[in-house]
């Protein structure tokens, strides 16, 4: 069953979805079952995914990654950063050549999970 919040991803074709609304009992995308995405934590390589938090004045600025930016070229780049909170769910659309930030307008202690997407190297968390 889908919960909600989750991101689903089609092998097939690219599409990615989140549920906005639970309890599908799957989710099919080009004929096939898409596949659930489960957040890394953790980077082993030099290129970091894991999104940073930096208490900023009057908000919150999510950078990927903490010291070095991730890569924004036309065919690996980070396609969006999102901020969850126990109500909301903020999300910045990015492009190739932006940079791998976001700022939103809220208050680190109401975050409850922060997320991106890179499109070679799927979901990350913090
Ligand atoms: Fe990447």
């Amino acid at each position: 069953m889908t919960q909600l919040r989750e991101i689903y991803y089609c092998e097939k074709c690219g599409n990615v979805v989140e549920v906005l609304n639970e309890g599908a009992p799957a989710l099919v995308c080009c004929g096939v079952p898409m596949e659930k995405l489960e957040a890394k934590t953790e980077d082993a390589s030099t290129e970091k995914h894991v999104p940073y938090v930096e208490e900023k004045d009057g908000g919150i600025l999510v950078k990927v990654g903490q010291n070095t930016a991730h890569p924004m070229l036309e065919n690996h780049y980070i396609k969006f950063i999102e901020v969850l909170t126990s109500s909301k769910v903020y999300r910045k659309e990015l492009k190739p050549e932006e940079a791998p930030e976001a700022f939103f307008t809220l208050k680190k202690e109401d975050v409850l999970e922060v997320r991106e997407w890179c499109n070679l190297h799927g979901l990350w968390k913090s």
